[in-house]
């Protein structure tokens, strides 16, 4: 039953000519599948429709060829060929009555172009603003261009509308999209009448929208999306600049959608942005206009969503990644189980599937994106196989994950664990600075199998291959973890780092309490978080720290969680002396001697001690003493005997989250022998 508290969230909204059926709002995100993987894209948001999402957005969609941002995969709307695989993804949003937003993108400063050859058109000439700096200029539109932009944008509802959506978002924040480049100064640096005053960069907006009006608004509900701000001061487009900016086009959408003005910041990663961190920069907005706000905050509490809206703060709750980790946040607030609710962690590997054009995966919920691929559903299993009880050895993330999944099928599950805590790394890892969050990973799961009756968990039983033969489970599941490995065998070297002389310590010493003292150097060649959490670790203990990688970036890979700014900042800020481009090549009792990665140039850094953040090692003895005595499997009463998550290959959390479900799903199935493990599609050719 719902909280009376939250049945504000609840109420039925109008947005222009529509009415969302409630406040829950999901507001655009990519997915790393969009054109390519239609299908995949288009199952993914019929289970938000399912899970109770009163509006349901696309990701940005590119609204006309001569503005693309491969390499990033998005959806395209270019011509009619497109409506049909657009119209399965409304048709999934719609199943469950939500209504189906599609999101128009015309990236001009930042899009290169690099698939269809044109030339980029963007409201000022310069240089394309990508992720990589491409070596590519665009050219400033013209009055003919802009007219053509004003019809592209037209021919484009058009074609929304025949794809059967309700809403359509005109992309203007994070940077992206020509709304924003109009707006901004930064961006904008015409002299006719599209440039200058605010009134004249708002020119275009206000057309687009009146144009739009026009073609669809009787029936289409238009909105949107506005930065809010550039971090830029006066140089860009500023939150009060875009407080006059509403105050004098009130009216002009039928929803203002409030996000910040780079991605990096409107979705921050919980290490650097609480829930909600938007909120000063939305507060007394609405007051602005007469038409509804939604803005965003990695919102999962709905005690915080129900303050937003009380407070008259926002009338929509925009979630992303509160939605991919949790589809059915709405039905579960709204059925009276909080608890249920799959909290997203802010760990942006979400992010990630977008920045490597992958597809995205999700830490918190491994059905993410293989709705469709797999026929995963994120509240369902599939029925039980044949056997009865699974013995699943650790309780990290893939053994928690395999332990609720196997759970709700039906299994008799053993959950053992060698400590006496559920988490594994996670119960470390979530005491490092900025990583509280992380927790959610064992606290969700921790909490699901504490509900189901057909889970025994067993503290501080480290197993033998003894122990698991006389105990007559049928099916072994052998999630035992990883190490960090001391002799910083990594990416630069391929053999240990000779030498000696100076104390080595490993992630895994600092994290069980081992910490060094006096001027500490860091080698980093995992380029993951790891390295600059321990340097910041070891600064706020008062060590002098000098954190050495290969890469040109701190925290290399970071970069695809968007955070990687933000480490290096907050590194500098704690006083840490940052080394690129040098790989540590010997140790000595004076310190750790390293090389340019580009001359081989050598020199010393004295230091007390060495962090080696290098790679990890399975923790895989058990699974290979089973292994080896597979002839006694049979009278033992052992079916399956199989390695999860880092005990198979050590990787990020999402990774170890995926293989437990995955185990799960999978546990009893018919082998698929040489067959692809999941659906794809495959382009169509054509004459
Ligand atoms: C994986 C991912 C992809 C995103 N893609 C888009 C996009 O295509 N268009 C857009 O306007 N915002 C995009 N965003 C930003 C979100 O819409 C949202 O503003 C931001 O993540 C903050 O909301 P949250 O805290 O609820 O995640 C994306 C966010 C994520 C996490
Ligand atoms: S990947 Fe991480 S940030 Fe993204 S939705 Fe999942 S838990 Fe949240």
């Amino acid at each position: 039953m719902r909280d009376p508290r939250y049945d504000i969230l609840f109420q039925p909204q109008a947005i222009g000519p529509l009415t969302a059926k409630n406040r829950f709002y999901q507001v655009p995100h990519c997915n790393g599948g969009g054109y390519r993987d239609p299908s995949a894209a288009a199952a993914m948001r019929g289970i938000k429709s399912e899970g109770g999402w009163g509006v349901i957005f696309t990701e940005q969609t590119e609204m006309h060829h001569t503005s693309e941002i491969t390499p990033f995969i998005e959806l395209r709307l270019w011509e009619d060929q497109d409506i049909p695989s657009l119209r399965k993804m409304s048709e999934a949003m719609k199943t469950h009555g939500a209504l189906a937003g599609i999101q128009l993108a015309y990236s001009g400063i930042n899009g290169p172009n690099f698939y269809t050859k044109e030339v980029p058109m963007a409201v000022s000439p310069g240089p394309i603003r990508t992720f990589t700096n491409d070596p590519v200029q665009a050219r400033g539109l013209d009055k003919t261009d802009i007219k053509n932009l004003r019809r592209w944008f037209v021919n484009a509802a058009k074609r929304s509308k025949l794809a059967g959506f309700d809403l359509i978002c005109l992309y203007g924040a994070h940077g992206f999209g020509i709304f924003q480049h109009f707006l901004s100064r930064a961006t904008n640096q015409r002299g006719d009448e599209y440039g200058g005053s605010l009134e004249n960069r708002s020119r275009f907006a206000r057309e687009v929208i009146a144009d739009m009006r026009d073609a669809v608004g009787d029936t289409m509900a238009l909105t949107m999306r506005v930065s809010l701000d550039e971090q830029i001061g006066n140089l860009g487009f500023s939150n009060a600049e875009l407080r006059d900016f509403i105050a004098m086009n009130g009216d002009l959408p039928d929803l203002w959608d409030l996000a910040q003005g780079t991605w990096e910041d409107c979705s921050g990663p919980s290490r650097f942005k609480e829930e909600a961190a938007q909120e000063v920069l939305v507060k007394g907005i609405r007051a602005l206009t007469s038409r509804p706000v939604v803005g965003v905050g990695r919102f999962t509490s709905p005690d915080v969503m129900a303050r937003m809206v009380k407070s008259g703060t926002l009338d929509f709750i925009g979630c992303a990644r509160p939605s991919i980790a949790d589809p059915f946040l709405p039905q579960k607030i709204e059925q009276g189980r909080i608890e249920d609710i799959r909290e997203c962690i802010g760990c942006n590997i979400c992010i990630t599937g977008d920045m490597t054009q992958g597809i995205s995966r999700c830490t918190q919920n491994p059905t993410f994106m293989e709705e469709w691929r797999k026929g995963w559903h994120p509240e369902k299993m599939n029925a039980k196989g044949d056997s009865q009880s699974v013995l699943v050895v650790g309780s990290g993330p893939a053994g928690l994950e395999a332990a609720r999944a196997l759970a709700m099928r039906g299994y008799d599950v053993a959950l053992a664990e060698a400590g006496k805590t559920l988490g594994g790394r996670v119960t470390k890892e979530r005491l490092l600075p900025g990583l509280s969050a992380w927790g959610r990973v064992a606290d969700y799961r921790a909490y699901q199998i504490g509900q189901r009756p057909n889970v025994e968990t067993y503290f501080e039983s480290r197993l033998t291959a003894d122990d698991i033969l006389a105990f007559g489970f049928q099916n072994i599941c052998i999630a035992t973890g990883a190490h960090w490995r001391a002799d910083g065998v990594a990416r630069m070297h391929v053999a240990p780092i000779p030498g000696g002389g100076v104390p080595v310590y490993t992630p895994d010493d600092l994290m069980d309490g081992r910490l060094p003292s006096g001027r500490v150097v860091v080698f980093d060649d995992d380029h993951y978080y790891m390295g600059g959490v321990l340097a910041e670790l070891l600064a706020i203990k008062g060590c002098e720290v000098v954190l050495i990688t290969p890469s040109a970036y701190v925290s290399d890979w970071t970069l695809n969680t968007l955070e990687q700014g933000a480490i290096h900042r907050r590194l500098v800020a704690a006083g840490v002396k940052i080394v690129l481009n040098r790989g540590v090549t010997r140790l000595s009792a004076e310190g750790v001697q390293s090389a340019c990665v580009y001359t081989g140039a050598e020199e010393t850094t004295g230091c007390d001690a060495v962090v080696m953040v290098a790679s990890r090692i399975s923790d895989d003895q058990l699974y290979r003493d089973l292994m080896a005595r597979e002839a006694e499997w049979g009278d033992a009463g052992i079916r399956s005997v199989k390695v999860i998550g880092d005990a198979c290959a050590p990787g990020p959390i999402a990774w170890a989250t995926y293989a437990g479900h995955r185990y799960a799903r999978e546990l009893d199935m018919p082998d698929l022998g040489d067959a692809l493990p999941f659906r794809r599609e495959v382009t169509a050719l054509q004459d």
